[in-house]
Parts: structure tokens; sequence; C-alpha cells
């Protein structure tokens, strides 16, 4: 079955030729994005999801694509017409298609693209039980990481360095040492003192769905908690690591630039937090 995608106003196959050399997304990547996880045929944290995209289309004075529900129904046909039941769907707004010049018109009219592909389950399964190893990388950002901006550059070649040394994500640094966040995830530690840590919400991260889901769920958890940054050194010496994000929900980390973090093995911690999260979204 060829997949379908949704790109501006038509279902089409996803190999067909679709989008104009001046749109602005593939000129200046200049738009924004989503991933919403699917699980039994459901778009988890829809309402989350479509919030965040509000919140990167109003910081960069980009109208929304069409209404709410307008779009919402689009999502669910883009599912349906590639019967997708486990896996991820991709929505892009970019700002429009106009003869290329930096500054742009705020009346451009926006090109929504939407893709869905299975991922199976087992994949996550296997994530939980075996852990996945990160390789430190410095952040090369831009100051506004906040917005889920299509314009990945660094992220892009933070995941190759993850890819090049045969690990699976990279633990992006800032200039004090600090962790930011993964190159597609959100990072999280248990420091010595047993205090689940993870970096405030502020411009220099993705304020992550899942993230937003897990926090909601700590306190019920009786976990100890504090949104604070934390270092290299620390994660390294850290009881607990991992990453979240919409595509596996909870990544534990067992191995940061070589080096075993706890007991080298998925911690109570990212289980307890793995478990939380498919307890809100069954
Ligand atoms: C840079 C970055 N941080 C964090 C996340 C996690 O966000 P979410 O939980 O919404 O998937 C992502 C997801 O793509 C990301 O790209």
């Amino acid at each position: 079955m060829s997949r379908i995608a949704y790109i501006d106003g038509v279902y089409q196959p996803l190999n067909i030729p679709g989008i104009l050399v001046e749109d602005r997304g593939y000129q200046f990547a200049d738009g924004v994005y989503e991933v919403c996880a699917i699980r039994g045929g459901k778009l988890l944290d829809e309402a989350r999801h479509l919030d965040r995209l509000d919140y990167s289309l109003a910081a960069l004075d980009m109208p929304p694509p069409m209404s709410r529900p307008a779009l919402q129904q689009v999502m669910r046909e883009t599912l349906r017409r590639n019967r997708v039941r486990e896996g991820i769907l991709y929505m892009q707004v970019s700002r429009g298609v106009a003869p290329r010049e930096h500054m742009f018109n705020p009346e451009l009219k926006p090109v929504l693209v939407i893709t869905a592909r299975p991922i199976a389950a087992e994949r996550r399964t296997q994530i939980m039980k075996k852990g996945i190893s990160v390789v430190s990388v410095p952040d090369q950002r831009w100051a506004r990481c906040d917005i889920k901006s299509i314009s990945l550059l660094p992220n892009v070649l933070a995941r190759q360095s993850a890819r090049n040394a045969k690990v699976q994500e990279a633990w992006q640094i800032d200039g004090q040492g600090m962790v930011t966040e993964g190159a597609a995830t959100n990072a999280w530690i248990v420091d010595a003192k047993d205090v689940l840590r993870t970096r405030p919400a502020t411009h220099e991260i993705l304020n992550g769905i899942v993230r937003q889901v897990l926090l909601d769920c700590v306190a019920d958890l009786g976990l100890k908690f504090e949104e604070k940054p934390f270092s290299l050194n620390e994660a390294l010496a850290a009881k607990e690591c991992f990453s979240t994000a919409s595509t596996m929900s909870v990544f534990p980390v067992i191995e940061i630039d070589g080096q075993i973090i706890g007991a080298g093995k998925p911690g109570d911690v990212a289980k307890k937090l793995s478990d939380a999260y498919d307890a809100v979204e069954a």
C-alpha cells in the first residue's frame, strides 16, 4: 500500500512531487511542526499538541492553516487512509509560497502537510527493557528552542553524531556545561540525592508533551522533584538518566559518552514514569 500524505488540500501518494520550489519551508526552513504518537489507532495528547502548534505559529507570526476542528478532521483522515494503528503522525505548517526574499508577508497562505507512519509497538518495549546509550554534543542551536521549528540542522547533526558513535541519542550541552535536552527528546536524571530533575521549560528547550504529561504525574507518584538544570557531570554521576519524547514516551539511558549510568540498566523511576504515562494514555 502506498503511503498517503495530506499536502495543501489534497490527499495524494507520498512519492508524487507536490511541494513548490518557492515554498518558504523548503527554502528557509520557515515553518513549524508537530509529531503525535498513535496508539491503538488513537492520537495521544491531541489537544496539547494542537496547543503547542498554536504557540509555535503565534511565536512566528503565522496564521493557523485552518480551524482546529478542520485540522483534527484532516489528521484523522490521514490516519485512516494510511491505516496506522501504532506509529506517529507528522504535521508541518510552512509559511507559504512566495518569491524568495527573506522578509515575509504575514498574510501568506500557510502550506499544511500531514503524514502518518507505523512504528512497531515492540520497539517501545525493547527500549524500556534495554535502555539506550547517549553521547554528549555542544548545543549549537538558536535562542528560541521552545518554538517547534522545522529548522533542525543542529538537531540533525547532533543525532548524526550519535549514529556515528553507534548510540541512539545525543544530549546537548550548553556553554555552562549544563544539559539542555536531547536532539529530539527531553533529558531527565534522578540525582545522587534521589531527586528527579529536568530543565525548566524556558526558551532553551522544547516543552515536550511527554514531559508535560509526566510532570502532572510526579506528585501522585510521591517522587521528589525539581525543575532545575543539571550538568553533564551530574548526569554521569546520577542514579538514573532518561529521555522522553512522543515517539517512544520514556527512553532509559544506561550509558553516556561510554560511561555506565547507575546500575547500567533501566531504572525504577523511568519504569514508574513509563507506566504512569501508559495509564494516562490508556
Ligand atoms: C528538541 C526536542 N526536545 C524534546 C522533544 C520531545 O517532545 P515531545 O514530548 O513533545 O515529543 C522533541 C520531540 O521531537 C524535540 O525535538
